[in-house]
């Protein structure tokens, strides 16, 4: 299954992904091209050393709906199967989101549906939860709404500051979305064998 990811920063989730396909840990699997919508994101460096092709597609006064369909155009051409999100900051367009059916997904810093948005690290220290952590789920027309696929928790200390939470929640999500990704090449070659 080929793989597309998009960024818009630093990139840490999107090598985690690119090291397990490189590893065999995501069996039958190739990540064809990362994309990013800031020139400046510190993970397009990094997709390089790890010798996957990148692509800067900026959003330029572009309605949403202009600069999706140039994505849609580029990881159609690669026959990109599956988009992952990984720290990509933008909303995505209806188009977008239908170009590519139940094959879109998202990684987020909080135990959906608790916490969507932005600042969740803050907003669960905020509200006083004993117990954060992070969920991989589909992707559909409703921000950080979609079917989730797993969750990982991690345990809010009481001298957390959203630094110091986010760190420990992002040490689950490289493992946590390793593990989605496999589960979800694994599930399409199983429905491909049986056809
Ligand atoms: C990660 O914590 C990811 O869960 C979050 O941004 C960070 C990106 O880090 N995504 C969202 O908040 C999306 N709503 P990374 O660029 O190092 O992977």
């Amino acid at each position: 299954m080929k793989i597309g990811i998009l960024i818009s920063g630093r990139g840490s989730n999107m090598v985690a992904l690119v090291d397990a396909v490189k590893r065999g840990e995501v069996p039958d699997s190739e990540v064809a091209v990362v994309i990013s919508d800031k020139p400046t994101a510190a993970g397009l460096e990094k997709a390089r050393k790890c010798d996957v092709e990148t692509l800067v597609i900026e959003r330029r006064g572009r309605s949403r709906e202009e600069h999706d369909a140039e994505m849609i155009a580029e990881l159609r051409k690669r026959d990109v199967e599956l988009v992952c999100l990984a720290g990509y900051m933008r909303l995505l367009s209806k188009d977008f989101i239908h170009a590519f059916p139940d094959k879109i997904i998202n990684i987020h810093p909080s135990l959906l549906p608790a916490f969507p948005g932005l600042n969740v690290q803050q907003q669960a220290i905020d509200a006083g939860v004993k117990t954060s952590g992070c969920t991989v789920h589909f992707v559909n027309e409703d921000l950080d709404a979609g079917p989730i696929i797993l969750q990982r928790e991690v345990e809010v200390k009481d001298n957390d500051t959203a630094e110091t939470l986010a760190d420990r929640i992002l040490e689950q999500e490289h493992g946590a979305y390793v593990e989605a990704v496999r589960r979800i090449v694994s599930e399409a070659r199983v429905a491909s064998d049986s056809m």
